[in-house]
């Protein structure tokens, strides 16, 4: 598809590129913020799964440049705190690690920022696996990211905190709600308007982190785990077939964000104009995007085909070419 194309075809695309924003994400996160106040009077954050980085340019904006401008001293400056598998271009007011944030290692790496004594206020993740197209690995894989989530909010999210994280809506998210109920005291499902329709992505909104009584960190996997066995059906011999219909415990609010004035993924917009010198209406030049891949996974191919081409070797494409005008 051509960038015009994609520009008439992707509202949101198009907007995060005149408004100076890495990916069309950081509309997500603007539009939760919208119906949630998510990001008022928050000083302390981590962004889980924050490549190419838009929702921490959100951060940035939102509340490091404010505070900056207040004068605030070092102590009372905010912590923001991003990690991604990806390696992630500077942006002002953000400290970021690169690596898995389902390994140990890394949640202690993100743990080390707040050994000051200073909690979270709000967790977020925009984290997705490579999808497979296999729904059922899909959702798992997922479900996964938002526990790797979780595990940070139980070791540093302060008691009444947010954790915000993307979720598939697929056939055992019952389970993944009632889950995070035992730990925050609302939980709602949130499908902002920049978010496509035809997607099963949502975001769990959960507030007020109240974990169970005499609750400690290394206990996580054994109180989900409880909860899962109460739901889960199994058959005479003992082997699960899934989770059982909806208990009333599961269900949780769903809200659409945005405002109904706000831009509909699903659709297409014309492309702004403006009028020449010759009075002639013309389309707006289609806008580079803010922040190029840092470490795309094609620029290893290239370097490759680079080298071979440079020692006279011929390319993987030429040698293909050949191959079938040969035939
Ligand atoms: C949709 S993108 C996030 C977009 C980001 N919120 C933004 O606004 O720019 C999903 C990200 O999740 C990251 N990711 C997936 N699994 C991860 C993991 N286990 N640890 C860290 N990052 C992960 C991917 O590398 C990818 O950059």
């Amino acid at each position: 598809m051509g960038k015009a194309s994609k520009d008439k075809r992707d509202i949101y695309y198009r907007k995060a590129k005149e408004e100076g924003w890495r990916a069309r994400s950081a509309f997500k996160l603007l539009q939760i913020d919208d119906s949630f106040g998510i990001l008022k009077n928050v000083k302390n954050v981590v962004d889980l799964c924050a490549a190419p980085g838009s929702w921490s340019q959100v951060l940035s904006r939102r509340i490091y440049l404010p505070a900056k401008e207040k004068g605030l001293s070092d102590e009372d400056m905010p912590k923001l705190i991003a990690i991604d598998l990806q390696p992630m271009a500077p942006i002002e007011g953000i400290t970021t690690i690169q690596g898995d944030m389902t390994s140990m290692s890394k949640v202690e790496e993100i743990l080390a920022h707040f050994t000051d004594g200073r909690k979270a206020d709000l967790v977020i993740s925009d984290g997705a696996p490579d999808v497979t197209g296999l729904h059922d690995m899909d959702e798992f894989m997922q479900a996964q990211l938002v526990f790797a989530g979780l595990t940070v909010c139980t070791h540093i999210l302060a008691d009444g905190g947010v954790y915000v994280a993307k979720i598939f809506r697929g056939k055992d998210v019952a389970l993944l709600y009632s889950q995070l109920k035992l730990f925050f005291k609302q939980v709602t499902c949130a499908k902002p308007k920049s978010s496509r329709n035809s997607s099963i992505e949502a975001f769990v909104v959960c507030q007020e982190y109240s974990p169970p009584e005499g609750f400690e960190p290394d206990d996580l996997s054994r109180v989900l785990h409880e909860r899962a066995k109460g739901m889960l059906q199994e058959d005479a011999h003992g082997n699960a077939l899934g989770t059982m219909g909806w208990p009333t415990e599961c269900i949780v609010p769903f809200v659409s964000c945005g405002g109904i004035d706000a831009y509909d993924s699903d659709m297409s917009y014309d492309l702004p104009t403006y009028i020449d010198e010759d009075g002639v209406e013309r389309v707006k030049p289609s806008l580079d995007p803010v922040q190029p891949p840092t470490e795309p996974f094609y620029k290893m191919a290239i370097e490759r085909e680079r080298a071979k081409a440079q020692s006279g070797k011929k390319s993987a494409k030429q040698l293909l070419h050949e191959e079938a005008t040969r035939r």
